[in-house]
């Protein structure tokens, strides 16, 4: 059976850029706190009236471009978002309706910041069953809109961005190798946003005490994050038959460098073969491995037949990682 392969990669960050000194005027922190514990340095926030579709619509735009195709060539659309534009209908429909399509199947996945390897997953298997040849798959968040700005545990770590990939049926080698994803409902509490869904619908109370927003155990969810994302990338590369060292290009999930560290260390990939761009863009959930991809690839870091791995964890939990050759 053939692979399944990326051919196109957009990405979008807002305008706005807040770094960590201006985040010092709002909360009792410190650059010097936020580098060395996350090694997060700035974030891109979106602006008043910039919805996550619009966000997606951008980066779509960028990849529907470089690969010379027009939004009619697309079979469907995956939306990777926590951020939806509304809870229905879903932001995959506003994507569809600003590129000015009308008849393909498209939906969202919700799967925190393993959404895009989520995504790529199914369009993966959606193409390889028959049922579509060409697939958009967008991993895109607007935490910003969703963060509590008074809280210093949480509001320092997320950013605002859109990342896409266009996928398709490979016609050599290059295309996905191995995957893998899971999740552990028992542990949704340590990472949630309390109020705003049927458990809690949205009150004058549940807005006041701002349970709209990110409640993290920060401490527990590292420790998560470093088992699942470890073990992940490992877990790929033996079922691809290879090494740590066969592995041209890391892009890992950017929630703090520390994880990322412990994630590479285990899976025996070299520094120098992991993408860092934590400190630009900081944790973007389902957007980050997309927006690092597509930097990569304009930095010229990703050579045809390079083998490059993703992986991710997030809320839920969830996580997954993919090996490919590029
Ligand atoms: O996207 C996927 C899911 N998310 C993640 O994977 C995030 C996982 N968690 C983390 O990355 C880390 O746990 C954090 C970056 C969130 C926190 O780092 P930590 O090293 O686990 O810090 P901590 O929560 O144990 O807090 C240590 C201290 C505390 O002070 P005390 O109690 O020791 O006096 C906090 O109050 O740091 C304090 N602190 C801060 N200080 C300055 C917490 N946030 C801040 C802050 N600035 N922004």
């Amino acid at each position: 059976m053939k692979r399944v392969k990326i051919v196109s990669t957009g990405s979008y960050l807002p305008e706005k850029v807040l770094t960590n000194h201006d985040l010092e005027k709002m909360v009792d922190t410190s650059d010097e706190w936020i580098t060395t514990r996350t090694g997060i340095k700035e974030r891109h926030i979106a602006a008043e009236n910039e919805a996550t579709s619009d966000l997606i619509l951008k980066a779509a735009k960028k990849a529907l471009e470089k690969a010379n195709l027009k939004p009619e060539d697309l079979d469907g659309i995956i939306v990777a978002t926590i951020t939806p534009d509304n809870t229905y209908p879903s932001t995959a429909c506003w994507v569809q309706k600003g590129l000015g399509l009308d008849n393909i199947p498209v939906f969202d996945i919700a799967a925190a910041c393993t959404g895009f390897i989520y995504g790529l997953i199914m369009a993966e298997s959606l193409i390889k069953s028959g049922l579509m040849k060409r697939v958009l798959v967008a991993g895109a968040d607007t935490l910003s809109k969703f963060t509590n700005w008074e809280d210093r545990s949480t509001c320092v770590l997320f950013g605002d961005g859109a990342g896409v990939a266009i996928v398709e049926e490979s016609d050599d080698e290059s295309g996905i190798i191995s995957r893998c994803w899971g999740a552990n409902g028992n542990l949704g509490d340590l990472l949630i946003q309390p109020a705003g869904g049927s458990k809690m619908p949205p009150t004058k109370e549940t807005v006041e005490k701002k349970l709209h927003t990110v409640h993290m155990e920060g401490n527990k969810v590292f420790r998560w994050a470093v088992r699942y994302m470890s073990e992940a990338a490992l877990k790929v590369i033996k079922l691809a038959g290879m090494k740590g060292e066969d592995v041209d290009l890391f892009i890992p999930h950017q929630a703090n460098i520390r994880i990322i560290e412990q994630a590479r260390k285990y899976a025996n990939i070299p520094p120098e073969k992991t993408y860092i761009v934590i400190d630009k863009i900081a944790n973007i959930s389902a957007a980050t491995i997309p927006i690092a991809l597509d930097m990569a690839i304009d930095e010229g870091r990703v050579k045809k037949g390079d083998i490059l791995v993703f992986d991710a964890f997030g809320g839920g939990f969830t996580w997954g990682a993919i090996l490919l050759k590029w």
